[in-house]
């Protein structure tokens, strides 16, 4: 696979030099993100330290100050969530957006209601063939729950695999899942984890933000960590220690890995250290 300027490339998502600011809030700082084909990367670090902000950009639900994102090797800008579906990119945001009221197969195809004759918006919705394909759908996944359950009655685990189902339904090219496994049961946070397996099986490249670092070490297969807004970077065998994680998380980059506004690292110094 090449990039546009005839670079070779094995990331699917490039973001580079990523900032945000909220009125006087930095969100984020000069971030960096690559997702390679078919992996799964998982975001992680404290509450605050920007990751839903980073995959809003990329989601198309926020706009970066400045920065670049690649798609395939591609510069582009993701103008609005109905754009970055388009380029195959789905994502479940952190505060889960299913409807109560409605059946599985209603939330599964909310917003994208097939209809049935010539005219798309004379046309009627096509009930029976969405229900099919819902159930087609969940089978395929092998997730167990009705498709003409009302969703209000299942449990917060189950509920988590509709949304994320709902998101594969486009054949998405790119995943990104924002605290899939929160406020799940043991059980249910492993249905999510066996999912998001099954989902690489297939071919996608996922983002999973997450702050249970169990479910990440056995989930992800790197680690990009987010301090204070700053990229914390990235550990590239996500069987390490907790210990290696949390330090990032809590104190940012480790020193041996800084570097200056000039681009040399701090061991270039005359070997002070450089107080924050
Ligand atoms: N719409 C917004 N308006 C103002 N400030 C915001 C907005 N969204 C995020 N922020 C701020 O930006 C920073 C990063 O927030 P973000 O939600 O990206 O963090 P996070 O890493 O996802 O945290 P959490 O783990 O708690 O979900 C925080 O200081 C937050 O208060
Ligand atoms: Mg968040």
């Amino acid at each position: 696979m090449e990039s546009g300027d005839g670079r070779p490339t094995d990331h699917i998502v490039e973001m580079e030099g990523i900032s945000k600011r909220f009125g006087e809030v930095v969100a984020l700082e000069d971030v960096t993100l690559r997702l390679r084909r078919n992996e799964v990367l998982a975001l992680a670090g404290d509450n605050g330290a920007g990751k839903s902000t980073l995959i809003k950009c990329l989601a198309g639900a926020l706009r970066p100050d400045s920065g670049t994102i690649r798609i395939d090797g591609e510069v582009v800008t993701i103008e609005s969530p109905r754009d970055a579906k388009r380029r195959g990119i789905e994502t479940t945001f952190q505060d889960l957006a299913v409807a109560g009221n409605l059946t599985v197969a209603q939330n599964i195809f909310l917003g994208r209601e097939q209809v049935t004759g010539p005219d798309s918006i004379l046309g009627i919705l096509d009930k029976g063939s969405m229900r099919e394909r819902a159930r087609e759908l969940l089978e395929d996944l092998e997730i167990d729950v009705d498709v003409d359950a009302k969703v209000s009655n299942l449990s917060g685990g189950e509920r988590q695999l509709v949304a994320i189902s709902r998101t594969l339904l486009s054949e998405p090219k790119i995943v990104i899942m924002d605290e899939p496994t929160s406020a799940l049961s043991v059980e249910g946070a492993d249905r999510v984890l066996d999912l998001i397996g099954r989902m690489q099986d297939q071919g996608i490249s996922i983002i999973l933000i997450s702050h249970n670092l169990d479910y990440v070490r056995r989930a992800a297969d790197r680690i990009q960590v987010l301090y204070h807004g700053q990229d914390a970077g990235v550990i590239e065998d996500s069987d390490v220690d907790r210990e290696e994680i949390v330090s990032r998380m809590i104190a940012g980059l480790p020193e041996d890995e800084r570097v200056e506004e000039d681009g040399r690292s701090e061991e270039d110094e005359s070997g002070d250290a450089v107080s924050a």
